[in-house]
């Protein structure tokens, strides 16, 4: 690991003031943050260990865990809400066999429910990695999953 996180961090100069985009540059490559990287990078930046951990755990966009290789993301939003978020959630839930905050055991998915993610035009929308997917009913959202394990079953 330490090699990739070298390269990971190349582009990096090693200051203490690089602690965020540097987390999020190895969970960009990584999808999440393991321990080892955090130590990794609290040596590289030279800031305390209790320092990397403190602001990772601060800003919820930093991960602790794996994530599936499908981040489905799914808006509960005002607009999302109204438009009816919770029988989006309910259905992709469905389709995918786990339920909000969960990954499949087979790393092919998770599912988080977000806040507002911008397309409210849209809505009810989630995105699927950075794959925005508006004004979704049953129908739509069944089509999307037949075709995402569809795309499994050709890359396997
Ligand atoms: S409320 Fe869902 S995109 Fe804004």
């Amino acid at each position: 690991m330490e090699k990739e996180l070298n390269k990971i961090l190349s582009s990096f100069q090693g200051k203490s003031n690089e602690l965020i985009p540097a987390l999020q540059q190895i969970q960009e490559e990584l999808g999440y943050l393991p321990g080892d990287a955090m130590l990794y990078a609290a040596e590289f930046l030279n800031v305390p260990e209790s320092t990397v951990f403190g602001v990772a755990s601060f800003y919820a966009q930093f991960r602790f865990t794996p994530v599936g290789k499908n981040m489905i993301m799914v808006c509960k939003g005002t607009a999302c809400h109204v438009k009816g978020a919770e029988k989006v959630l309910d259905e992709i839930s469905r389709q995918v066999g786990i339920e909000d905050g969960e990954t499949s055991a087979d790393m092919q998915y998770t599912l988080e429910s977000v806040a507002c993610i911008g397309c409210c035009a849209l809505a009810p929308c989630i995105t699927i990695n950075s794959e925005v997917h508006g004004r979704l009913n049953a129908k739509s959202i069944e089509k999307i999953f037949k075709r995402k394990k569809a795309e499994e079953k050709t890359n396997e």
